[in-house]
């Protein structure tokens, strides 16, 4: 159960592997006096992710984990996030997918945001297959995640219209846009509601 004692942010990690626009975001949103979330860590399974410069900026700490060994990766990750009393993790643009016992130890304590209108365009690749098969919408969601990929409880969902004239890069850039809103809105909730 996730729970902010006594009014007080709960101590949350973010995982990334690439450009880290929701990771600024979220950043940006914890730093607002009513966010009901701390950054205290950000993990990349990536050494050039650009989101790492971003934390630096910011002095979160921050540790490269490559997942060569995932059992081996999980376990240091899983001791780390523990000895700074980590209570919620943020997927955000993360592409490695976690083991079942990693999950578990953390059981609906992660969340993540995917770029399509879950259940839906799981996977990867979601702006491309959304575009090819000529949908009139697609959108994003934040989920909670379990142990099949994308398929844990959805917190929030928005929806994006797609034009004729839309491309995946456009589309891909309408849906981050609302990323941006919809995170922050989903971790409240989730906050709320417990
Ligand atoms: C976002 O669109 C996020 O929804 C997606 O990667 C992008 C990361 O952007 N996540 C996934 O596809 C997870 N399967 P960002 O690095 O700028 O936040």
């Amino acid at each position: 159960m996730i729970k902010s004692i006594g009014g007080k942010k709960l101590d949350t990690a973010v995982f990334i592997s690439g450009n880290g626009s929701n990771l600024k975001n979220l950043v940006k949103f914890s730093l607002s006096k009513k966010s009901p979330i701390n950054i205290k860590f950000v993990l990349s399974n990536n050494k050039k992710a650009k989101g790492l410069n971003f934390s630096k900026k910011y002095k979160i700490e921050s540790k490269i984990f490559l997942f060569s060994n995932r059992s081996k990766s999980e376990n240091q990750i899983l001791k780390h996030l523990k000895s700074r009393k980590i209570k919620l993790i943020c997927l955000a643009g993360f592409m490695k997918i976690l083991s079942k016992k990693f999950i578990k130890r953390f059981q609906g304590k992660i969340l993540n945001i995917h770029p399509a209108l879950l259940p839906k365009y799981k996977g990867l690749n979601t702006h491309e297959r959304v575009i090819l098969n000529n949908e009139k919408y697609s959108g994003c969601t934040v989920h909670i995640v379990n142990s099949k990929l994308d398929s844990g409880k959805i917190i929030l969902q928005e929806r994006v219209k797609i034009n004729k004239k839309d491309t995946v890069q456009s589309l891909r850039k309408k849906i981050l846009k609302k990323e941006h809103i919809l995170y922050p809105k989903a971790i409240k909730k989730l906050i709320s509601s417990l």
